[in-house]
């Protein structure tokens, strides 16, 4: 059997479909390469000597999907796709909505015509909102998040607990992710954003190879011990292999669950610069300016329902996760278009 992927030349796509090839797992990825490259798969497949399946598409592509389903023995999907910048999310939120909402019910739709009924979704702890208190745990109620983007994704999930309520026969699990960072341990596939990258630590590692000037630390004046924002930063191969066990879990129960993944320890913005130069023995000039707009002060997870109910948990600390960074951005200074794999 075969797990259908959407979004799987992703950054965390790509590293899932990684971890489930080389657990034997056989996968096909499904990515209308909106912000990826056809190189990572390429990269994945070199690494674990096997071949993910790969379909160019749209997941909004209703009559693409019956035939994925129909030609391809499909026993359970992994749904990354969608698009993830907020800030473009408030410019632009018919498209965030028709991606990320549209492109999620169209998906539901073809698996019940098919039959399938296990799913994993790409949540957000952008669900959460501005929680009162830290750390933040699965019975915490969701918030409101403060932009399109963390809407579509508290969207989804109140559609798909609805879908779970109106037949049993569903297992869906809601991966509320905390802030995924690094990359695969080999330094050949990693985040490679399209454009001045959003989030903190592309940001740094595009600073550290000459491609941004500085650092704009956004906020300075925040209630946390060094006055910058405090997250909760998980290695990008945890955060993958969190799937393979929510897949696990699964095959066995029904019904709609939900797991938080993250490490359980926050670092501020100040930080992740400090980590980041011992690890790469680069400076990394930056300068505090004003609250960028829709942030929260601090942001971690209570990480026990995952490590009780799944028997995972994060394994890899600060330093691996900066060495890991700077390993894939040192060599791929240029992100994928650094170097094509020879395809054969
Ligand atoms: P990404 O942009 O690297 O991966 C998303 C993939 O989906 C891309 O390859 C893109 O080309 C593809 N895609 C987008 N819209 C599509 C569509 N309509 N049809 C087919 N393919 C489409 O982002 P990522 O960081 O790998 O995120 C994966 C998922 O995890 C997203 O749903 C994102 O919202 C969610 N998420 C990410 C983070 C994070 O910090 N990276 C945090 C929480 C949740
Ligand atoms: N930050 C800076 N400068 C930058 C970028 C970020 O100071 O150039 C700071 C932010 O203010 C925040 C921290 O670094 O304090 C982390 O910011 P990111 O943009 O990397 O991550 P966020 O926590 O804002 O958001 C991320 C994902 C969202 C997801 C959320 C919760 O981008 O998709 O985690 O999972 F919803």
């Amino acid at each position: 059997m075969t797990l259908l992927v959407t979004g799987g030349a992703g950054y965390i796509g790509s590293h899932t479909v990684l971890e489930l090839l080389a657990a034997g797992q056989d996968v096909l990825a499904l990515d209308n390469l909106s912000n990826s490259s056809r190189e990572s798969l390429r990269r994945v497949a070199a690494l674990t000597g096997r071949e993910p399946g790969f379909i160019q598409g749209d997941v909004r592509d209703r009559t693409l999907l019956d035939r994925i389903f129909t030609d391809t023995a499909i026993d359970g999907v992994v749904h990354f796709a969608g698009l993830k910048a907020v800030g473009e999310s408030v410019s632009e939120p018919l498209r965030y909505f028709d991606n990320n909402v549209t492109g999620s019910i169209t998906l539901c739709e073809a698996m019940a015509a098919a039959g399938v009924r296990r799913l994993v979704f790409s949540s957000s702890a952008t669900v959460y909102g501005d929680p009162a208190a830290m750390p933040i745990d699965e019975n915490c109620p969701t918030g409101t998040p403060t932009n399109p983007y963390g809407r579509s994704k508290l969207m989804v999930e109140q559609v798909l607990q609805d879908l779970g309520r109106s037949d049993p026969r569903w297992s869906i699990a809601l991966l509320r992710y905390f802030n995924p960072v690094g990359a695969h341990a080999s330094g050949r596939i990693g985040e490679d954003p399209h454009g001045v990258p959003n989030n903190l630590l592309p940001y740094i590692t595009q600073v550290a190879v000459g491609r941004l000037k500085q650092l704009s630390v956004f906020g300075g004046d925040y209630p946390t011990p060094d006055g910058t924002g405090i997250r909760d930063y998980i290695h990008i191969v945890d955060l993958a292999q969190g799937h393979l066990a929510a897949l696990d879990y699964l095959r066995q129960h029904t019904g709609v669950r939900i797991w938080n993944l993250g490490t359980g320890t926050g670092y501020s913005v100040l930080d992740m610069i400090r980590a980041f130069e011992v690890a790469s023995g680069r400076a990394i000039p930056y300068v505090i300016t004003g609250r960028r707009a829709g942030d929260i002060a601090e942001c971690w997870a209570d990480a026990g329902k995952a490590r009780r109910e799944l028997g995972w948990q994060a394994h890899r600390g600060l330093t691996q996760m900066m060495a890991d960074a700077w390993r894939w951005q040192s060599e791929n200074p240029d992100g994928y278009a650094t170097g094509d794999t020879p395809q054969n």
